[in-house]
């Protein structure tokens, strides 16, 4: 039994994805997210500086006394997740291992994965899914231009639609039914990408792997917290005109910024 606060991390409005799959599949647990606006998108930075970022969030959520860390962001565990762990004693999970968990039991042995730039050229997610599903077969697509464009609120426009006809064109045409949202932006576009492929496709959100697999942790190590939740704090690093307004459409709720 621990009444401490989850802490949750991403670069921006992205990482509420599994913030929210946390607090609806959590119901008594604490959270603290961190939305490092300042340093969006991590999607295009280098390996050290996405480290860097990592770190400074990890410090900040160890200093508000959260039990366990939770990075809510591709590109962050994709490089910086085995440096984290080695760093810091606080137990931390990203969304590739409990993603590449649920892909293994499900028995799936063709997969298609979008992400960010660096998350994609790191070679992260195949080489785990390798290691752990033997033949499986990965199709990576970077999507360099998506997390931006949900950052700005932008998902459903126009240019929204046509960057995700462009995106979408290696699984159209190997009709790839299974497809990694290795991003947390990306649920966000969940509709148009269905729309696009137009056959019945699942589209693995890793907040809902991530939240799964959370609830199993805490219960193995007797961490959960048994009183009503008391907290729930959003943290900045920079204010974001449309971050509220995103906020509410994926989460269902008003939320309060707060700014570090
Ligand atoms: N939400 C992030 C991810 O999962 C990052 C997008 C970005 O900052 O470029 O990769």
């Amino acid at each position: 039994m621990n009444n401490k606060a989850i802490g949750v991390f991403d670069s921006g409005v992205g990482g509420l994805t599994v913030f929210t799959e946390i607090r609806n599949k959590l119901p008594n647990e604490n959270i603290i997210y961190i939305g490092d606006t300042k340093n969006f998108p991590y999607g295009n930075k280098t390996k050290s500086e996405v480290i860097q970022y990592a770190i400074e969030n990890t410090e900040i959520l160890i200093s508000k006394g959260v039990k366990i860390i939770i990075i809510a962001c591709g590109t962050a565990t994709s490089q910086a997740i085995d440096i984290l762990k080695q760093k810091y004693e606080i137990p931390i999970i990203g969304i590739i291992e409990p993603t590449v968990e649920y892909v293994k039991n499900k028995k799936i042995d063709k997969i298609g994965v979008i992400a960010t730039e660096g998350t994609i050229k790191s070679g992260a997610w195949e080489r785990s899914l390798k290691n752990k599903i033997e033949n499986i077969e990965v199709i990576n697509k970077a999507c360099p231009m998506l997390a931006t464009i949900a950052e700005e609120g932008k998902a459903k426009s126009i240019e929204g639609k046509k960057i995700i006809k462009e995106y979408m064109r290696p699984f159209k045409e190997n009709h790839v039914n299974k497809i990694i949202l290795g991003c947390t932006h990306y649920p966000i576009y969940e509709d148009i990408i269905k729309q696009e492929l137009g056959y019945e496709v699942e589209l693995i959100n890793t907040g809902k792997t991530v939240s799964n697999y959370l609830k199993e942790y805490l219960k193995k190590y007797n961490i959960q917290n048994t009183e009503d939740r008391k907290l729930e704090k959003i943290f900045l690093t920079k204010p974001e005109e449309k971050f509220k307004e995103i906020a509410k459409n994926i989460m269902k709720v008003d939320i309060t910024i707060n700014f570090l």
